[in-house]
């Protein structure tokens, strides 16, 4: 027997209310019952995700829904921009050449942020550029890009800037809208608090533009058919009706909670969770840190694959380690979603233990302490963009 604590950046843990709801008897779909909650659900999502546009909601993870925002704006030999800083920017690529697409890319190294001003360079040097595709909250390194900045540059020019938002919607400040982003891409089981398996996209109507001449390949991903089935109150094919149902609940705590409030609580934790990483000695890995999830490096000699599994197999902590290049080099906090104050000084405490264990030098206590800190002055001493 052993007792869970899911301090991953995805999935994240789910409330129990919302678990109920996964396990309610399965509406049929085309029944007024199901659309009544599908299109409240749709409706407030357009609050989470600060806009006017229609959420147009699909069964997938992440992944798949970054996959439609390729397939429905673009046509074969069309250019694109990806500007990546991380292994969630790096899909952008994999997913366009999968599509025969050749993208001009600004690579960033690991742990540092996009400079909108290179993206304004490459659409002045490539006026043909269609579409920019980049990351909000780039959960593999921890790092959040200005997309105010970068929104308004695209904005200038006749491309969109499509954004993943996988991480961040819920968990981070993010205004659609107001900071022109024409298509955002999200998922369930981050802040939204919810299984894996739904997938949202926001389209605005520079976007639905290129949608209507787009000519690459589709079919279960075709936004006309999810917009066109909205218009209906329902989805084109059986949706997963289940996480809907669920989601109307998790987003009900959302809205009782209040939406600023959700955020200024991420905001809380990402701040002592830097504090605790410090406190230990441990580098921060993020040039300017996300508020979903708080990235430090490993210290020298300590073997990072071990801290995640120790921490995980001897405590029950799930934490997550480095992706691709950064395996076994940082580890990963998440502070989202249903993750609360308590959780965190559990990973806190348990963390110091298995370094502890693995011969790192800490004083037990420090890093709680300082995270504590934190907590109880209930603002965020530690400024977003401190480093070490
Ligand atoms: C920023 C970001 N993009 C994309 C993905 C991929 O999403 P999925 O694993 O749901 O396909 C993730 C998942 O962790 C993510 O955090």
């Amino acid at each position: 027997m052993k007792k869970h604590y899911l301090l991953t950046p995805g999935p994240t843990p789910i409330p129990p209310e919302v678990a109920q709801k996964e396990s309610l008897p399965i509406l049929h779909h085309r029944t007024s019952e199901f659309s009544k909650i599908f299109m409240n659900v749709s409706e407030s999502l357009k609050e989470i995700f600060q806009t006017k546009n229609d959420i147009l909601i699909t069964a997938s993870s992440g992944t798949g829904t970054m996959e439609s925002a390729v397939i429905n704006l673009l046509s074969p030999g069309d250019e694109i921009l990806v500007a990546s800083c991380g292994n969630f920017g790096e899909r952008w690529i994999k997913i366009a050449e999968a599509y025969g697409i050749k993208p001009t890319v600004i690579q960033v190294e690991w742990g540092k942020a996009i400079k909108p001003e290179t993206i304004e360079e490459a659409l002045k040097a490539n006026p043909k550029i269609k579409a920019v595709y980049t990351t909000f909250t780039e959960t593999s390194t921890g790092v959040v890009n200005d997309i105010e900045k970068i929104g308004s540059i695209v904005a200038s020019t006749p491309a969109v800037l499509v954004l993943d938002a996988i991480s961040g919607l819920g968990g981070q400040k993010l205004l659609t809208d107001d900071w022109k982003v024409d298509v955002v891409v999200a998922g369930s089981q981050k802040g939204l608090m919810l299984a894996p398996g739904l997938a949202f996209v926001s389209v605005s109507p520079k976007a639905w533009k290129l949608v209507e001449s787009s000519k690459l390949p589709k079919f279960y991903f075709d936004y006309k058919k999810y917009k066109k089935s909205l218009e209906g109150k329902t989805t084109p094919f059986t949706p997963a009706v289940t996480l809907i149902v669920a989601l109307e609940e998790s987003i009900n705590m959302i809205k009782a909670k209040g939406f600023e409030n959700v955020l200024k609580d991420a905001s809380l934790l990402a701040s002592a969770a830097r504090a605790g990483m410090k406190a230990l000695g441990l580098e921060l890995f993020a040039e300017i840190p996300c508020e979903v999830v708080t990235s430090a490096k490993v210290p020298e000699g300590v073997d990072g694959g071990k801290i995640v599994k120790k921490l995980r197999e001897e405590y029950g902590v799930s934490i997550a380690g480095g992706q691709g290049k950064l395996k076994g080099k940082i580890i990963r906090f998440a502070h989202m979603g249903y993750i609360g104050k308590a959780d965190l000084l559990v990973g806190f405490a348990c963390l110091e233990m298995v370094l502890s264990q693995l011969g790192y030098k800490v004083e037990k206590g420090k890093g709680i302490a300082a995270c504590e800190e934190v907590l109880l002055k209930g603002e965020a001493p530690v400024p977003a963009n401190a480093g070490v």
